[in-house]
């Protein structure tokens, strides 16, 4: 019988780590259909026999096989390359890219090194699915290892357009290997169409229609695939007694006020900077809000050992101070940032009690949040979801107030509209955004992706 492999960098062998997209998504997919999941074990240790081996863990009928990292190996593959490299240019931020041929060869290294650790424990009929960012080169290594089966990869991140994929010195090798897989899968169809657009422009491929790309002498199919979430899960993540002790809490320090509320991990691609300059014009542009409204922004902190996130720490850290210090009063605190992160069970209750849902990233593969407010709320009294153009999510959830999130004005509004949006105009909009995300959810997230990878099913 053919078992389904996943390789990610993180996994979720830690289940506190079953909470972001990519592992809940992965997760989701190997508990429904049983298999194995490579990926780095979180650990760093010295050279030698130990970096070869493999650890073993079991966990609800899925296999985990994790790999630890030596200290060169994690500076420059996960810290440098991956991290300082093509994270920022994937999310036009060019300006922040550390470029560094040796992180390059590290990155390739350890590409290279897990293919020839994972090749000899597949099997015949076994369909191989790789994730994100930093395993790009994979099936070019799988393949020098002798697998000759199926491989996907899904890109978590978005593919930025031709011209700023092409300033990454390594562009022709990165989109070489990228060729050697079966399936590509993107995020969004923008994406899609960067991938494809920069295979014509820049290495002589050919769109052959249907989904079909050919470039490399590889012929592969390049499609786009919006992540989902576990919707039904959430609506009862939103109604745990968790959930119900959140919100709570929050409400005793609300009172009346109505709740605006973001969640992001630490990061520049997540607009926080610009976002808590919207608040400030919001109290500006619309006095009428001061007093009556609370902005809780929920951090947790992330990657902090790369210096350009240490750095938006501490902008984040003033910019909250000083809103609070200009427009806070003696009952009133403005904007509520919190650089910690909380459950997902605390995360719905706090959703499901908000008036308005700000995601408003500059750049964003997918975002899972907005779909994780959408669920979360109540049909009879839903709360507005405030959306970056930006994000993939905005080419599904189209009935969200969609903003550009550089425009601070722009966005102080959206806030404004959705506090004072009609009950019959906030329950047409969610019952529109409820239909798409229960629809396309993660497990139709799954089943397309596989029904292009492996036509015959995975047994
Ligand atoms: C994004 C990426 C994931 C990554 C996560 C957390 O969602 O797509 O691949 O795991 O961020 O980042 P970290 O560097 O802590 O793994």
């Amino acid at each position: 019988m053919s078992r389904l492999v996943a390789i990610s960098n993180r996994t979720a062998v830690d289940p506190k780590a079953r909470a972001g997209g990519l592992a809940v998504a992965v997760w989701e997919s190997l508990k429904a259909t049983g298999g194995l999941w490579f990926g780095w074990s979180g650990d760093i240790v010295e050279e030698g026999p130990r970096s070869n081996t493999l650890h073993a863990h079991y966990d609800e009928g899925v296999e985990f096989l994790l790999t630890d990292l030596t200290q060169e190996e994690h500076d420059g593959y996960y810290l440098n390359y991956a991290n300082r490299v093509i994270w920022p240019v994937f999310h036009y931020r060019i300006d922040l890219a550390w470029f560094d041929r040796d992180a390059f060869t590290v990155y390739a290294a350890v590409n290279q090194r897990i293919a020839r650790q994972v090749e000899p424990r597949l099997r015949n009929g076994d369909i191989v699915w790789v994730h994100d960012y930093h395993f790009l080169l994979m099936a070019d290594g799988l393949r020098n290892a002798g697998w000759e089966g199926p491989i996907g990869f899904f890109l978590h991140i978005p593919f930025p357009a031709p011209e700023v994929f092409a300033a990454l010195p390594e562009h022709h090798w990165i989109a070489r290997a990228m060729c050697a897989y079966d399936v590509v899968g993107f995020q969004a169809e923008r994406d899609r169409y960067n991938f494809i657009q920069y295979l014509i422009e820049e290495c002589g491929g050919e769109d052959l229609g249907d989904g079909r790309v050919q470039a490399f002498d590889h012929t592969l199919t390049v499609k786009a695939y919006p992540i989902g979430i576990d919707a039904q899960g959430f609506v009862e993540a939103a109604h745990s007694d968790k959930a119900d002790e959140a919100a709570q809490r929050i409400g005793q320090f609300l009172g009346q006020r109505d709740l605006v509320i973001g969640v992001d991990r630490m990061d520049y691609s997540k607009g926080l900077p610009q976002r808590f300059e919207a608040v400030g014009r919001l109290f500006d542009n619309f006095p009428d809000t001061r007093g009556k409204v609370s902005v809780t922004q929920i951090t947790p902190p992330s990657r902090s050992k790369v210096e350009e996130y240490q750095e938006l720490r501490v902008e984040l850290d003033q910019l909250a101070g000083r809103i609070n210090g200009d427009y806070g009063d003696l009952d009133w605190i403005p904007l509520r940032y919190l650089a910690r992160s909380y459950t997902r069970e605390e995360l719905a209750g706090l959703f499901r009690i908000a008036r308005v849902g700000l995601v408003t990233p500059l750049r964003d593969g997918m975002n899972l949040v907005c779909k994780e407010f959408v669920m979360a709320q109540d049909e009879n009294d839903p709360g507005v979801l405030i959306l970056s153009e930006f994000a993939g999510a905005a080419e599904q959830l189209q009935d969200a107030l969609i903003v550009n999130p550089h425009d601070t004005d722009d966005v102080a509004e959206a806030i404004h509209a959705a506090l004072t949006m009609s009950l019959d105009e906030r329950q047409r909009r969610w019952r529109r955004l409820r239909d798409i995300t229960v629809e396309q959810d993660v497990s139709w997230w799954r089943e397309k992706f596989l029904a292009d990878l492996a036509p015959g099913g995975l047994s």
